[in-house]
C-alpha cells in the first residue's frame, strides 16, 4: 500500500508520527540544506509585515518559525502530534494546533497569509484543502505554496535516480524508513505547476503564479484570495 503514494488519511498521519524524529535531518540531507532558503523565498512571497498567518502541515515548525521575524503572529497547524511535540520545542512561542487540513478549526477570514511547506501533497482532497486555506484567509490575503515537483528537461534523469531510487534506499536503512518509498510515489501522482495554478484560480485565488528552484525540483506558488468572492 506504502508504494501506491496513496495512504488514507490516517496512515499519512500515522507515518510522520514515526519519521517525526528523524523528519529534520532527513529534510536537510534530501535537500542539501537548500529547503531553508525555500522556506524564506515562501515567507518573502506570501508573508508581509504584521501579518496574522497560518501554517498550515507545519510538520516539525520550520517554515511557521521563518515566519516569525516578518509577521505579527503565527498559528501553525497539523495532524500529528509527534511532529507538533518537535515544532513546540522548537518555538514554544507559537501557538501549535492539533487539526486537520481539511476542516481547518478556524474562523473565516481569520489570516492575511497562509503557507503550506511540502504539505498539500499529502492530503486525501486537495481541492478542499485548498478551498479551506480560501476560507481563512481574508478577502485579499496570500497563500504560498512550497511542493516537491518531477523537473522536465536535463535534470530529469538525476531526479529520478535520486528520488526513485536512492532516496527510498536510503529510506530502507532508516527508521520509519517506508516513508521515503511514499515520498516519490505521492510526488509523481501530484498534479503538476500549472495544473496546480489552475486548481489555486478554481478555489477562489487570483494572480495566481509559481516559480520553480532547486533546478525545478520545487515548486513555489503564490496567489491572493480574491476579493470578489465571500469567504
Ligand atoms: C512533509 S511534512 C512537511 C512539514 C513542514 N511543513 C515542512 O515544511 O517541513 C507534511 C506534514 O503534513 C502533515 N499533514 C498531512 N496531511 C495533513 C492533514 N490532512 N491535516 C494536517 N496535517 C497534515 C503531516 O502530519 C506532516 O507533518
Amino acid at each position: 500500500m506504502v508504494e501506491t503514494g496513496r495512504l488514507p488519511a490516517d496512515g499519512v498521519r500515522r507515518m510522520f508520527d514515526r519519521i517525526a524524529p528523524v523528519y529534520d535531518a532527513m529534510n536537510r540531507t534530501m535537500t542539501a540544506g537548500l529547503d531553508r532558503r525555500w522556506r524564506r523565498l515562501t515567507v518573502a512571497a506570501a508573508v508581509r509585515p504584521g501579518d496574522r498567518v497560518v501554517d498550515v502541515c507545519c510538520g516539525t515548525g520550520d517554515l511557521a518559525i521563518a515566519a516569525l521575524p516578518v509577521a505579527a503572529d503565527v498559528v501553525g497547524l497539523d495532524f500529528s502530534e509527534a511532529m507538533l511535540e518537535r515544532a513546540r520545542r522548537k518555538a514554544p512561542g507559537i501557538e501549535w494546533v492539533q487539526g486537520d487540513a481539511l476542516a481547518l478549526p478556524f474562523d473565516d477570514a481569520s489570516f492575511d497569509a497562509a503557507t503550506v511547506g511540502f504539505g498539500v501533497r499529502n492530503v486525501e482532497d486537495l481541492e478542499r484543502a485548498l478551498a479551506e486555506l480560501r476560507r481563512v484567509l481574508r478577502p485579499g490575503g496570500r497563500v504560498g505554496i512550497l511542493e516537491i515537483t518531477r523537473p522536465r528537461g536535463l535534470l530529469a534523469p538525476f531526479y529520478r535516480l535520486w528520488f526513485d531510487v536512492l532516496i527510498p534506499l536510503a529510506g530502507k536503512l532508516l527508521p520509519g524508513g517506508s516513508a521515503y518509498t511514499y515520498l516519490p510515489a505521492s510526488v509523481k501522482r501530484f498534479p503538476g505547476p500549472e495544473e496546480l495554478a489552475a486548481m489555486l484560480g478554481r478555489a477562489g485565488f487570483e494572480d495566481v503564479s509559481f516559480r520553480l528552484l532547486g533546478g525545478g525540483i520545487v515548486a513555489l506558488h503564490v496567489g491572493q484570495a480574491r476579493k470578489d468572492q465571500s469567504s
